[in-house]
Order: C-alpha cells, then sequence, then structure tokens
C-alpha cells in the first residue's frame, strides 16, 4: 500500500471516529425525556406491563411532546448471568427476552433504555456490570439499547470517574449511541467531572413520592435544597445535565399544585424529565402536567441554560429564573409555605442579572414584555402592571416574558 493510501484510510477513519463521538455526545443536547419503571413499579416489571405503558405512551401522546424513552430500571435481569458471563433478561418477567421487548418498543416509534450497576450487584440484589463492562456493552447493542442508567450500589471504593469512564468507553467501543446517565447520587460531586463522560448526572439520592420529605427521605423540596443549585448551575449545558432525579407526577402523594410547581422547576433546572408514573392509569389532570407544552419548551430550551433562584418576596415566595432564547425568559413564583400568599409583584425598576453567565434584563417602560401564563396558555398582560396573583400552599406561577 502507498503512502498516499495510508494517509487516505487513517484519514478516514479518523472521521468515522470523530462523527461517532459527535453523535454520541449530540444525544442530549436538551435534557432527555422519557419514562423509567422505578419510582411506581420498583422491581415488579414484567413484559406484558412495560408493552402496556409503551402503547399508553403512545395512545396519549406523549411522542409528540418529545418524549422518547422507555427505560427499565433495576430487576429486569435474571439472578445470575449465562456460562459465558452474559446478562440475561429475568425469564419469568421477560419470557421473550430484551430483545424482544426492544423491537416491539422500537415498532412504536421510541426510544429504550436498561439498568445496571456499576458494582458487582445492583442496588436490588441483581447481577451488576463490574468486570463485565464491555461485554455488557456489546450486550445492550446487540438489543437495540439506547439509554443506560448506571447505577452506584457496591461501589466499594472505585474511583467513580474511572469506573463511570469505563462504561462509557466500552458503549463506545460497541459502536452503538446510547445517552449515558449517571446514577452517582452526587456522592462524588459528578458535576465536577462527569461532562465528558455521561449527558446526566444525578446531583442527590432518591426523591420519595412526597413534596416535602425529610433529611433521609427526599421529596421534591428536598432535592431542590440538599444541594447547592447557585454552584450546579454553572456546569450544565447542552449535552450534559443535572438530573434531580425522575418525576414524582401521578404518583398520589402531591396535590394538583404540587405536581404543578415540581414540573415546573424541573424544567426551570433543565432537568431531565423522565416520567416515573403509571402511564395506562393517569388522571385528566396529571396528564395536562406532563403534556404542557409551554413548560416543555422552557425544559427543552435551545440555549440549555439551567435557572437560578434569584429571591423570595413576601416571605415564602421563591421567584426562579431562567433565560431562554431571543432575549425570553422563564420566570417561576413559587410559594414554598402552607399559607395562602396574595402575591404583588412590581416589575418596573428591577434588574436582573444573571450570575453565572452573561445575561440580564432590566424592567423599564422602554422595553415592555408582554406575560405569558404557562399554566392557562394565556397572555396575562406586560410588565407595565403590578403583578397580582393569590399563590395557595406551594402552588406556582410559571411565566414566559417575551417581547
Ligand atoms: C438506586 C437509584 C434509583 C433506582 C434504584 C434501583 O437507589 O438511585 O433511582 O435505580 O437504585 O435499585
Amino acid at each position: 500500500m502507498n503512502i498516499r493510501r495510508i494517509l487516505t484510510l487513517s484519514l478516514l477513519l479518523c472521521c468515522c471516529v470523530v462523527s461517532f463521538a459527535q453523535k454520541f455526545a449530540n444525544l442530549a443536547l436538551t435534557p432527555q425525556m422519557g419514562w423509567n419503571s422505578w419510582n411506581k413499579f420498583g422491581c415488579d416489571i414484567n413484559e406484558e406491563k412495560i408493552k402496556g405503558i409503551a402503547d399508553a405512551f403512545v395512545k396519549l401522546g406523549l411522542k409528540e411532546m418529545g418524549y422518547q424513552y422507555i427505560i427499565l430500571d433495576d430487576g429486569w435481569m435474571g439472578m445470575h448471568r449465562d456460562d459465558q458471563g452474559n446478562f440475561v433478561a429475568n425469564p419469568d418477567k421477560f419470557p421473550h427476552g430484551m430483545k424482544a421487548l426492544a423491537d416491539y418498543i422500537h415498532s412504536k416509534g421510541l426510544k429504550f433504555g436498561l439498568y445496571s450497576c456499576v458494582g458487582d450487584s445492583t442496588c436490588a440484589g441483581y447481577p451488576g456490570s463490574r468486570g463485565h463492562e464491555y461485554q455488557d456493552a456489546l450486550k445492550f447493542a446487540e438489543w437495540g439499547v439506547d439509554y443506560l442508567k448506571f447505577d452506584w450500589c457496591y461501589a466499594n471504593m472505585m474511583n467513580a470517574y474511572e469506573a463511570y469512564k469505563t462504561m462509557r468507553d466500552a458503549l463506545h467501543a460497541a459502536n452503538r449511541p446510547v445517552l449515558f446517565s449517571l446514577c452517582e447520587w452526587g456522592d462524588n460531586q459528578p458535576w465536577k467531572w462527569a461532562k465528558n463522560v455521561g449527558h446526566s448526572w444525578r446531583t442527590t439520592g432518591d426523591i420519595n413520592n412526597c413534596f416535602n420529605g425529610s433529611k433521609d427521605r427526599y421529596g421534591v423540596l428536598e432535592v431542590l435544597t440538599n444541594r447547592d443549585q447557585a454552584m450546579l448551575r454553572k456546569v450544565a449545558g447542552p449535552g450534559h445535565w443535572n438530573d434531580m432525579d425522575m418525576l414524582e407526577i401521578g404518583n398520589g402523594g402531591l396535590t394538583h399544585f404540587e405536581e404543578e410547581t415540581h414540573f415546573a422547576l424541573w424544567a426551570i433546572l433543565a432537568s431531565p424529565l423522565i416520567l416515573g408514573n403509571d402511564l395506562r392509569n393517569i388522571s385528566p389532570s396529571t396528564l395536562d402536567i406532563i403534556k404542557n407544552t409551554d413548560v416543555i419548551a422552557v425544559n427543552q430550551d435551545k440555549l440549555g441554560i439551567q435557572g437560578f433562584r434569584y429571591k423570595i418576596v413576601q416571605g415564602s415566595v421563591e421567584i426562579w429564573i431562567r433565560p431562554l432564547v431571543n432575549d425570553e425568559w422563564a420566570v417561576c413564583f413559587f410559594n414554598n409555605s402552607d399559607q395562602t400568599v396574595d402575591l404583588k409583584y412590581n416589575w418596573l425598576g428591577e434588574t436582573i442579572k444573571d450570575p453565572d453567565f452573561n445575561y440580564a434584563v432590566t424592567f423599564t417602560k422602554n422595553k415592555i414584555y408582554k406575560l405569558r401564563d404557562l399554566y392557562t396558555h394565556k397572555t396575562i398582560g406586560t410588565i407595565s402592571r403590578i403583578l397580582s396573583f393569590k399563590l395557595a400552599k406551594n402552588q406556582s406561577l410559571m411565566l414566559k416574558l417575551y417581547n
């Protein structure tokens, strides 16, 4: 082979590697959206249930809203690997195996995700991926897996960066683009090292089906307060997101207003929107919330800037802000209290400056922003008038400011 030919071939090879890495990197330019089995079903999953969820997913029109992944969490695998050390689907729960299920999900135009774990064992005691990373990545590719949630149980003093990088390299080597979701609970500050390892990283321990939890049992609020959001937001951006954990909307533990607020804050914080309820049995009010195109648009905003808590007014009303494309702003007033508050807010004279990124807005009579109520989808006036709104316990008002 002459030198020219060798050079051309090397160049081609380089281009392939670069474009594959690019494909991988482009999988989460906005936060991922989908459904995961854990919050509602734990390990109690099976083929029939998941197919039913996929059917409901499509029937409810979630695909059109941007949701695309169906992810099986812990408990999909058999208690043991096969003789060659391969993962096997739990034969009682998934008698036709994972490939058949992936095919079914793909046939609906959806994507398929699985869960595994850094350690020898998953949190629920099934086999984990330790020492089998490359083998598992190949198996996942063979089955048609598009998303991997990778947990941190039984990691036994492993170096988190190395452990997750090994799995990332294995996924790359298997040559199928897989969205890689790190579930390390923030123990080793993944926001400092995970940007080039995975597409998202969990920031806290598990969310529970409640709004106000406790120190040992996180509800929606503890997920927000357990970590310094001001610090976290600096590292989020297209391709790599802080994951505030899966949604508890529709699981019965939150009021209507709390479900609305949960969704709104996850949108402001650019967190992945992974539903965790039984889609086969969903109330109209929950469906309304998860199909709110205006709030979803905030979550999926192309600028990719995670929002921030701007200030607290009237004792308990938190104002959360997110700069959006085209000089638009999402503003969420959240009444973090048990008492109803008669909110009065004067925009004029206010300058909001993003503390970390180069965005600022000044409200004056010379530049009037309109206010769109993202829950009613109506324009409710402009910043020239004092905003007046009654906010009940844990209720929020989510607005978009636009020209
Ligand atoms: C951990 C994760 C959860 C879930 C369970 C499964 O607790 O943080 O999201 O995946 O494991 O066992």
